[in-house]
């Protein structure tokens, strides 16, 4: 599937499917005007039919004085209303009529939409991102493999005058999207297949791909060696090594500092000795999304050829119980240094991300970023819309919420005042792994925040939004692939010009 960008008149379109946009009350937008012209008043007669709600849609065949084969009426909603939900509404019913009719191709001119150029940037990525989306489909685990798509170009149609901003929105659409789908993919995935060996040949594959990537991979005698014994005690009662998964995006001279990206990458938590209980236990498949967020931003990384040096680190360990696993009250010792007191074995997210975020200081970077599938509790505060934001550095904070706005995939700031770190005080080790019921996220982002004194960091938790649960909506969201790429991106605007 193809996106491009069309310039030329509405009327004289070829294409299997045109879409245009209808306000409330009837009020055309500009192409819809144009075809209604053309086809003297067709539009106008059907359209009562219309209420012009976000996403309604009419589809038309053999209007009269057009190319295009079918014309698919939207509706736009009211004009105080075009958010960036009522978008997304829009984009999901376009992609499922076009779906519905087989269709080859398609143009959207959703002209009533733009309100100024200087957005049209970031509302064709959206459409693009939004529209590939709807096109993902989950087949690697079925012995019947899903239809392949008709839809084979979707176009967007611009004035002459936009048309270069609009191809370069939708190539930078096209790569958040494809690293959306890979962040997704890798996210359905069961744990008997996509194990952490299984992220590791994937990084190595992507960096195959890519001049400009290389993949390390350190096993558990190099992580022994280096002191991990806070991520090797994670995945000591599974029988699949756990891997510290090291990519490096050179897009800028050697010495320019990176920008670093840790994911979570649990390939399946069971809880291990503290075993979580059996309901909906199969999600924690899922506990690998932070990785595959990151692995699917280093993607779009690659596909965006961003002008800066950025280094993914991803944990990757599966916990499960065994007579060899830790139990509660294990002391283990962090690269750092730090002992840490395991008092509950499923919270082994941050005992896998301590020692990676040591790991990241050896690259002095500029910025250290983690995502993590951490803690219920994030679904408790902020539900499934949200992720959650820690850190103490208010520039990065903002920075992380500017872009998150920007990429639409919402981001949500909590506390991380030293009032709640002493939750995690122990008596027989530097630090505890848990802090009470309490505040569950905020004293999971002052666990790690005790191991990224050396570089400025945020923590992203991603528990709620990471996956849907719900029947056919169930699996992978690829979030916040599009915060990521949009964090990165904006690292290059602000960099000197040279
Ligand atoms: N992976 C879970 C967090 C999680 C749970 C994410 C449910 C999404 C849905 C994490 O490893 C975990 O088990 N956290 C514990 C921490 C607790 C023991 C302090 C939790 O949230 O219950
Ligand atoms: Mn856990
Ligand atoms: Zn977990």
């Amino acid at each position: 599937m193809e996106f491009e960008i069309v310039t030329g008149s509405v009327e004289s379109l070829e294409t299997d499917c045109l879409i245009v946009g209808v306000a409330p009350e009837g009020e055309l937008a500009p192409s819809a005007q144009q075809i209604d012209a053309a086809a003297s008043g067709y539009l106008k007669e059907v359209i009562g039919d219309l209420q012009g709600k976000a996403g309604e849609a009419l589809l038309l065949h053999k209007v009269p004085g057009i190319s295009a084969t079918r014309v698919l009426l939207m509706g736009l909603g009211k004009a105080d209303e075009r958010n960036d939900r009522n978008q997304l509404k829009i984009i999901k019913s376009a992609l499922s009529n076009l779906k519905a009719i087989r269709c080859k191709s398609a143009v959207i001119a959703l002209d009533g939409l733009e309100s100024s150029d200087d957005d049209l940037y970031r509302q064709l990525r959206h459409n693009t991102e939004w529209a590939s989306a709807e096109l993902y489909q989950y087949d690697a685990t079925k012995s019947k493999k899903a239809d392949p798509l008709s839809l084979e170009s979707i176009g967007f149609l611009l004035s002459q005058d936009n048309a270069e901003l609009g191809e370069f929105s939708i190539s930078d659409g096209s790569a958040i999207a494809n690293g959306v789908d890979t962040a997704r993919e890798l996210g359905n995935l069961p744990g008997n297949v996509c194990t952490p060996n299984y992220l590791a040949e994937q990084a190595i594959a992507l960096a195959e791909e890519c001049d400009e990537l290389t993949t390390t991979i350190l096993e558990e005698d190099e992580m022994d060696k280096l002191g991990m014994h806070s991520l090797l005690s994670v995945g000591k009662g599974s029988s699949e090594p756990s891997k510290l998964i090291v990519m490096e995006y050179q897009g800028a001279a050697a010495d320019v500092k990176p920008h670093v990206l840790v994911g979570k990458g649990i390939t399946f938590d069971t809880g291990g000795i503290s075993l979580k209980p059996g309901g909906k236990m199969d999600e924690m498949k899922f506990d690998m999304c932070g990785a595959a967020s990151v692995m699917g931003t280093m993607e779009a990384l690659t596909e965006l050829g961003l002008d800066l040096n950025v280094v993914a680190i991803i944990a990757a360990a599966e916990n499960m119980p065994a007579g060899n696993a830790s139990k509660p009250g294990d002391i283990v010792t962090t690269m750092s240094g730090q002992t840490v007191e395991i008092l509950n074995t499923d919270a082994e997210g941050r005992l896998v991300l301590c020692d990676a975020l040591t790991y990241a200081e050896r690259f002095e970077p500029e910025t250290v970023v983690d995502v993590a599938t951490l803690t219920g509790a994030c679904i408790v505060a902020l539900g499934h819309h949200a992720t959650g934001l820690l850190t103490n550095d208010d520039d990065l904070a903002a920075d992380l919420l500017v872009s998150s706005e920007f990429a639409a995939d919402k981001a949500w700031r909590l506390p991380l005042w030293d009032e709640y770190q002493e939750q995690l005080d122990s008596n027989f080790a530097d630090i505890a792994n848990i802090g009470g019921p309490a505040a569950g996220t905020v004293t999971a982002a002052c666990f790690l925040s005790r191991f990224t004194k050396k570089y400025r960091w945020a923590h992203l938790d991603i528990a709620g939004v990471a996956w849907n649960s719900n029947g056919k909506a169930k699996g992978a969201t690829g979030r916040c692939v599009p915060l990521l790429c949009q964090h990165l991106i904006s690292q290059v605007d602000e960099s000197p010009e040279e």
